[in-house]
């Protein structure tokens, strides 16, 4: 099923698709993703107008921030893999796409979401980190408990009051100092960073992100504003710093460690810092909230069944919430996968083809030429009805479930791999993968061991989904703890 570079008996084929005038090409495509279509139909539009799923075409933020904007977007099931064969693709500062935001961002370090694996620092940070999740996981499911036991308490005191609880701004407070903790055993807000962490990484977040997103200002200040030059590093450096302090501080054994993997503490301590703000953090913002957009969307149904395997499973070791327990919540792991392969938390990849290289779709063979930036979007790969049949776009709890949906697995692609694979030094999989799909659980089980059911209003917000709890019904049977 991989794309390959031989063995294919089918001519190869130009890519189709336009870059459209210089310059000019760019800039109406912007506007087309931000303002005109919105990404979704961007991509979908020039599958259609070219019949490919494999097509040319520019990708935002171009001028005047990035060099080149032109890509071969690679959009069906099939033909995305090619983004993890690291034989083919080099990936070598391109985390945010066809632009970089400045290293002074960063402490002057390029970190390792920017490192390619044939550079040796990316194999000792990535070493780092697996170490660093390692050394912690047995405090994973306390300290989530402890956080998010108290979040929920918060929703029902807000619900109480005023008839509704905003999860994402709860979520952000929470996700900050839970990941602070389970990682470095020191709550954020319990230092002299104060209670003011998430909003100062939100704010630096803003600093790399701004050329991809839009705020729903109108489009002629949001243009010049966000999309068009980079915002200047030295406004959010006082954030920054105040972030860096917390985890020299709290980071002692892992710069350790680190020291004994032959980086420097300093450069290790601006990856710890990156690691938990930008992709652990910037990761639970996204992925939780749409996490129970999509089981609020399942109603009393789907909740009546979680509620039975969660709690029977607790019950079962004992009333604790153990690793093993969770990992028995079979229809709990399945929503998990589902809910990231319907809304990929992250939806860009890239690549450069490192070598003249032969991509297959669903329907034919490309030539891609070396050099050439091959880029994805996770959402068209990842609801592929050639793979997921005329539910590809729907919601199904079950669909991972049983022997028939193990074998889907290999198509959600969330952590820039597979499923069925793993992170590892020598490929660009994200070692927090095993986290991410346990904390899913863990949201899940802390839901429905303290309610029967729950309703939500969702909606949109700036890097993904916002949800409202409107109300929740407490459990009306054990373990309940
Ligand atoms: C890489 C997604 C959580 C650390 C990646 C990539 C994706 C991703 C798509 C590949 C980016 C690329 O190269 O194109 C996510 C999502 C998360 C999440 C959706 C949460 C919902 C985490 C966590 C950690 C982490 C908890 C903590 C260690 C990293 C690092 C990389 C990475 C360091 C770069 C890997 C490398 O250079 O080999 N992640 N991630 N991520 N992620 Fe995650």
């Amino acid at each position: 099923m991989a794309s390959s570079d031989h063995g294919s008996t089918t001519a190869p084929k130009d890519v189709p698709g336009s870059y459209g005038l210089p310059l000019v090409g760019a800039v109406r495509d912007r506007l087309d993703f931000y303002y005109f279509q919105g990404q979704d139909k961007y991509f979908e539009s020039r599958v259609e107008r070219y019949g490919s799923t494999v097509v040319r075409m520019n990708v935002p933020p171009g001028p005047f921030m990035a060099r080149d904007p032109r890509v071969v977007a690679v959009l069906d099931a099939k033909s995305f893999p090619v983004l993890f064969d690291m034989d083919k693709v080099e990936k070598k500062d391109l985390f945010t796409g066809t632009y970089m935001p400045s290293t002074s961002l960063t402490g002057g370090y390029r970190v390792c979401s920017y490192l390619d694996p044939s550079e040796p620092t990316h194999t000792k940070v990535k070493q780092l980190l697996f170490s660093l999740l390692l050394s912690r996981k047995d405090d994973v499911i306390p300290t989530f408990r402890s956080n998010f036991s108290s979040l929920l308490a918060t929703v029902e005191a807000e619900l109480a009051k005023g008839g509704k609880a905003e999860f994402n701004k709860l979520n952000d407070v929470t996700s900050f100092d839970f990941i602070g903790e389970a990682y470095f055993g020191v709550r954020p807000s319990a230092t002299e960073l104060g209670k003011g962490g998430p909003t100062k990484a939100a704010k630096w977040l803003i600093w790399q992100l701004h050329p991809l997103v839009t705020l729903g200002l109108p489009m002629v200040l949001e243009e010049p504003l966000l999309h068009t030059f980079h915002l200047p590093p030295f406004l959010v450096k006082g954030d920054y710093r105040a972030l860096y302090k917390y985890f020299s501080t709290v980071a002692k054994q892992a710069l350790d460690t680190a020291e004994g993997l032959g980086l420097s503490r300093e450069e290790a301590c601006h990856n710890l810092l990156f690691a938990t703000t930008f992709n652990s953090y910037g990761g639970l913002k996204v992925l939780f909230p749409g996490l129970l957009a999509n089981v609020a969307s399942g109603g009393e149904k789907l909740h009546e069944r979680l509620v039975a395997e969660i709690r029977g499973a607790v019950a079962d070791a004992g009333g604790k919430v153990t690793l093993a327990a969770v990992e028995r919540m079979e229809l709990a792991k399945s929503v998990v996968w589902e809910s990231l392969r319907l809304d990929p938390p992250v939806k860009f990849q890239y690549g450069h083809a490192k070598k003249d290289l032969l991509v297959e779709s669903h329907d034919a063979v490309f030539q891609v030429r070396k050099g050439e930036m091959l880029f994805g979007y996770q959402p068209c790969a990842t609801k592929d009805p050639r793979v997921f049949g005329d539910t590809a776009g729907d919601f199904v709890p079950d669909r991972f479930l049983g022997e028939e949906g193990s074998k889907l697995l290999q198509y959600v692609y969330w952590s820039n791999g597979r499923e069925t694979e793993n992170p590892s030094v020598d490929n660009k999989q994200c070692p927090g993968k095993n986290f991410v799909v346990l904390v899913g659980r863990l949201l899940l089980v802390e839901l429905f061991l303290r309610y029967d059911t729950f309703t939500a209003e969702v909606g949109k917000e700036l890097l993904g989904t916002s949800v409202i709890f409107t109300g929740v019904t407490k459990a009306t049977s054990g373990p309940g703890s």
